[in-house]
């Protein structure tokens, strides 16, 4: 017989970084309404999460990032004008969030990740929950969260998503010491944030998708500061291994990295060479370039 594990409910979206990264065009904008083909990134990861079985959006938001907020209001001047002139409204329905299901807690300082995260502790209370990074952007079918609930339906504990990553890259991940696979799942042995490549334990970096155990809050309550003095997510997960079941999962998808210029333009070209009425365009105008 299957074990049932307590079902994932809630996403964490932490929102409130300033994505120094794309300056200036984050300037006065939040990075996670950067538009790919025609929706915000926070569309796409509320999407993800929607589909992965989540009904409760936790945004850790700061100062500056109210239009991410506002963005999934119901629009009243804006869908009074469109309904005069007879246009079709359903190219609104993802944007709007059934009354309560949006969360906001603040994060004053940006003190890291993990505080980030352990911003939200009083919403996610003692439920396992979700974390999703929307720079990281998930191209899969089906999404990438929803493969990891699905993982987490076998083994339960935590799960973080993870690639291989370039071998000079490690410096910008948390990487995993792995122990036995099996499939998709790795186990957990150990993980550190963002070590340089002679002391990397191994390549597998961890993406902007997490399945986490409320026990994590309580290691965040100690307010530790670890890699960059910042406190770090990974320092936090890093204490439940050994406590708690612990996996990385290798998803079917194509991270998009769109905190970085590089990543966001491949986000867009590959997107839109899925979509069937901007597929031609794209192609020929790459041809010509
Ligand atoms: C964060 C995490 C890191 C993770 C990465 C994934 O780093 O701290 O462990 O590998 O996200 O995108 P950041 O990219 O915010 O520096």
């Amino acid at each position: 017989m299957t074990q049932s594990f307590k079902p994932v409910r809630k996403a964490v979206f932490p929102v409130a970084g300033l994505g120094t990264r794309l300056l200036p065009a984050t300037k006065s904008m939040p990075k996670e309404m950067l538009t790919v083909i025609d929706r915000p990134l926070i569309q796409y990861a509320v999407d993800e999460a929607r589909e992965a079985g989540i009904d409760q959006l936790i945004m850790v938001t700061g100062r500056g990032k109210n239009s991410l907020v506002d963005y999934f209001d119901i629009s009243f001047e804006l869908e009074a004008t469109m309904r005069d002139k007879g246009k079709d409204l359903s190219v609104l329905d993802s944007s709007r969030v059934p009354y309560g299901e949006l969360i906001t807690v603040r994060q004053q300082q940006p003190l890291g990740l993990g505080h980030a995260v352990w911003c939200a502790r009083h919403v996610v209370g003692n439920e396992p929950f979700a974390v999703l990074l929307p720079d990281d952007l998930m191209a899969g079918t089906p999404g990438a969260l929803k493969q990891m609930v699905d993982a987490y339906n076998e083994v339960g504990g935590n799960i973080v998503c993870a690639e291989e990553v370039a071998p000079d890259k490690t410096g910008s991940y948390g990487i995993v010491t792995p122990g036995e696979s099996r499939g998709k799942l790795t186990e957990v042995r150990g993980l550190v944030e963002k070590p340089k490549p002679e002391v990397a334990p191994s390549r597998l970096g961890v993406i902007g998708r997490y399945i986490l155990q409320p026990e994590v809050m309580d290691v965040l309550d100690a307010q530790e500061t670890g890699a960059g003095g910042e406190i770090q997510l990974t320092d936090a997960m890093a204490r439940l291994i050994g406590t708690q079941p612990f996996h990385a999962v290798k998803v079917d998808a194509v991270r998009h990295d769109c905190g970085d210029r590089a990543g966001y333009v491949r986000a867009t070209i590959a997107l839109a060479l899925e979509r069937e009425d901007l597929r031609e365009v794209v192609r020929e105008a790459m041809k010509q370039g």
